[in-house]
């Protein structure tokens, strides 16, 4: 019929250039949201439970670090240990250590975290200063791990521990940061150990 506009078939350039452009869009929302994701699922792994570590007998521990201190007062020495370290789906062996120290008492051990809670440095035990310092940006701790100068925000994290047989295992949480607010008044509250 005359004046009538013949109808398009199939896709136009403009319906291409439209279905290329929601591809992209998709394409950078998986992107946008895979983090997201991540973040919302990684902490389901990271609050399974604590992997347990043995430092080795009780009275190899108690007396290391009751030789290196004074008057059966005990000091800080380190207590390597080893582990299996879970990255996603491999499985890794690795080291590390703790800071103990015998306390007597009904806790008997008071062990603390290495690790600096201002960026996650080891912390150095300076015998002379009887106190932690860490290499990183100088926070201080006292012997309890309190933080009393530098930029670190919180004390040390004190590991919770039990005994299995004649041996001290402590609770290696995937952060190292059971960091409680303690008090120089009570500064080995809590003891965390495990019946
Ligand atoms: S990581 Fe220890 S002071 Fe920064």
């Amino acid at each position: 019929m005359a004046g009538k506009k013949p109808q398009k078939a199939g896709w136009t350039r403009r319906d291409f250039f439209n279905w290329m452009l929601n591809v992209v869009m998709g394409v950078i929302a998986i992107l946008v949201a895979i983090p997201s994701v991540g973040a919302a699922i990684t902490p389901a792994f990271h609050n399974a439970a604590p992997v347990w570590v043995n430092l080795g007998a009780q009275t190899g521990l108690q007396q290391s670090s009751v030789q290196a201190g004074t008057g059966g007062v005990g000091t800080v020495v380190k207590a390597p240990y080893s582990y299996v370290e879970v990255d996603h789906w491999a499985k890794l062996p690795a080291a590390d250590y703790a800071y103990l120290r015998y306390i007597g008492g009904s806790c008997a051990f008071y062990i603390l975290s290495p690790i600096c809670t201002h960026l996650g440095c080891h912390v150095n035990w300076i015998q002379a200063d009887n106190q932690f310092h860490c290499p990183c940006h100088g926070s201080v701790y006292t012997v309890d791990g309190l933080n009393v100068s530098g930029p670190a925000p919180l004390p040390l994290g004190v590991f919770r521990w039990k005994m299995v047989g004649n041996d001290v295992w402590v609770a290696r949480e995937s952060t190292f940061t059971h960091a409680h607010q303690r008090t120089t008044e009570s500064p080995t509250e809590p003891c965390l150990k495990e019946a």
